[in-house]
């Protein structure tokens, strides 16, 4: 569970609880490039709609998988599903899921896609399960639902790196340059936290000229992936 407040967000969690509400909906993704606050919402989301799952929420973090078909002894690790002789694993796990109103939270996907899709679809098939998935890419399944994570409002962008710089640097003022630097960053939360983190050493108008500096570098044609380098140039 996350340590810090969740800044904003407001609309979007309603619209993706209300779907996990949803008895038709045994499938959602929640997609968007690294570090727009997937898992952030998908944890969120799926703690609110909680009472709709009456036999239990379970998040399971794809992130260390190296193979697909790990997901089944994943899954089986969260659940308690014990290795039985002579009978498959993914066998008890689909027995244990069968008729529960379970939510599974399965957390960045996209490095194990296309064959992780199979995976989830066979889970997508057994009775009771809904499954909430956070990818940078969505699974082209059946019965997907795709919800493209948005940016951060630019006042909640401003909020999400303020409050991260204060923990650090109590005195420090929202400023034009502080909204500026926001902007520039795309209100990317991940981005916001890594500027933050650099007010300890930089002020934000110092940030501001260093991602300028870079954003020039850009434009000379230096490099190929302005978001890639916007996130170096606040980190580096
Ligand atoms: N609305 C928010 N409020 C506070 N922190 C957020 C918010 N959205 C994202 N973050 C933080 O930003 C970072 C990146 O978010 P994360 O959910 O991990 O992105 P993704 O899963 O899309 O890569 C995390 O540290 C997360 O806690
Ligand atoms: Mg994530």
């Amino acid at each position: 569970m996350p340590t810090t407040a969740m800044v904003g967000r407001e609309p979007e969690l309603a619209e993706i609880v209300e779907m996990l509400q949803r008895k038709d909906l045994r499938l959602l993704t929640l997609s968007g490039p690294g570090g727009t606050g997937k898992t952030r919402l998908a944890i969120q989301a799926a703690a609110e709609a909680a009472e709709s799952y009456p036999d239990g929420v379970w998040w399971v973090s794809l992130a260390p998988l190296r193979d697909a078909h790990l997901l089944v002894s994943s899954l089986a690790d969260a659940l308690q599903v014990e290795e039985q002789p002579g009978r498959e694993l993914a066998e008890s796990l689909a027995e244990r899921l069968d008729g529960k109103r379970v939510l599974l939270l399965l957390d960045n996907a996209e490095h194990l896609l296309p064959a992780v899709a199979h995976e989830i679809a066979s889970l997508r098939d057994a009775q009771g399960p809904t499954i909430l998935v956070t990818s940078r890419e969505r699974l082209q399944l059946q019965g997907e639902h795709v919800y493209a994570v948005p940016t951060l409002t630019d006042d909640d962008g401003v909020e999400l790196f303020m409050t991260r710089a204060r923990a650090l640097e109590p005195a420090l003022q929202t400023s034009s340059a502080v909204v500026e630097l926001c902007v520039r960053l795309d209100n990317l939360p991940l981005a916001l936290e890594l500027a933050a983190a650099r007010t300890v050493v930089f002020s934000p108008e110092q940030l501001l000229e260093r991602l300028s500096q870079r954003l020039d570098l850009l434009k000379a044609g230096r490099d190929r992936d302005p978001r890639q380098q916007t996130l170096r140039a606040t980190i580096e």
